[in-house]
């Protein structure tokens, strides 16, 4: 990459780095936000010239954006089972444990993950982190008494140990965001999350979270762009 690189060329390096590990005939989940779209648009042309797959899309934004490049898009319940997805992330920590759902996507990016065997996660380099929670942990949590669910994760976030627990409702209250779902989501700037595994238990323990983005034991392969090339990060025996 030259020396005046965007973090948007990262991107992009990351993205294409990624078309290595798909192969013909499979089925693959689609990742939402601006990477992803990046490898939705480097999938594109292999597509036109004959790669088949079955794709499934993780929101409707990246449904839209594949349909429109000549990709067709599946229903998972028809497809079940992927054999890669393919997507971002907010920031990639040690053991790629990741927070994902900036793009407000993170419940159907982790059904449709979950349904794959192997997650690929893309990111420019400054998406890694030594310790997860700079980025605010997106939740997303039931319009039903979002205001109670809201108090219930900041607490859980204080008990696991967070620097912080500022609450945000994404949108504000006036217009709040609306999840694929129809759901709400809220932001919890925790500064540092010391313990993801113990914070996703006790956020899974709260009737109204409906998802969170933290994304544990689930991506087996990070490829982040840097200035002087894509660096790829592999668990061993994934
Ligand atoms: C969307 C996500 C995205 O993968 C995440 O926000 C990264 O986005 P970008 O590739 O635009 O930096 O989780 O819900």
């Amino acid at each position: 990459m030259s020396n005046n690189h965007t973090v948007d060329d990262e991107k992009r390096a990351a993205a294409e780095a990624a078309l290595e590990y798909v192969k013909p005939g499979m089925r693959l989940g689609l990742g939402t936000g601006s990477t992803a779209e990046h490898f939705v648009r480097a999938l594109a042309p292999r597509v036109k010239a004959g790669l088949k797959l079955i794709a499934v899309a993780t929101s409707e934004r990246t449904a839209t954006l594949a349909q429109e490049l000549g990709i067709a898009v599946s229903d998972l319940n028809m497809v079940r089972h992927l054999d890669l997805t393919v997507d971002g992330a907010d920031e990639i920590g040690p053991g790629l444990t990741v927070i994902k759902g900036g793009g407000g996507a993170l419940l159907r990016e982790k059904i449709v993950a979950f349904a794959s065997k192997r997650m690929v996660v893309i990111a420019d380099g400054a998406k890694l982190v030594d310790t997860l929670g700079r980025f605010p942990l997106p939740v997303e949590i039931a319009r039903f008494g979002w205001h109670v669910t809201m108090e219930r994760v900041a607490e859980a976030a204080a008990r696991c140990g967070c620097s912080q627990n500022l609450m945000r409702l994404r949108g504000g209250e006036a217009h709040p965001f609306a999840t694929d779902g129809g759901n709400y989501i809220a932001d919890c700037a925790a500064e540092s999350i010391p313990d993801p595994e113990r914070l996703a238990r006790s956020l899974e323990a709260i009737p109204g979270v409906v998802g969170h983005g933290l994304f544990i034991g689930m991506a087996s392969i990070a490829l982040i762009g840097k200035p002087a090339g894509v660096t790829t990060l592999e668990l061993p025996h994934h």
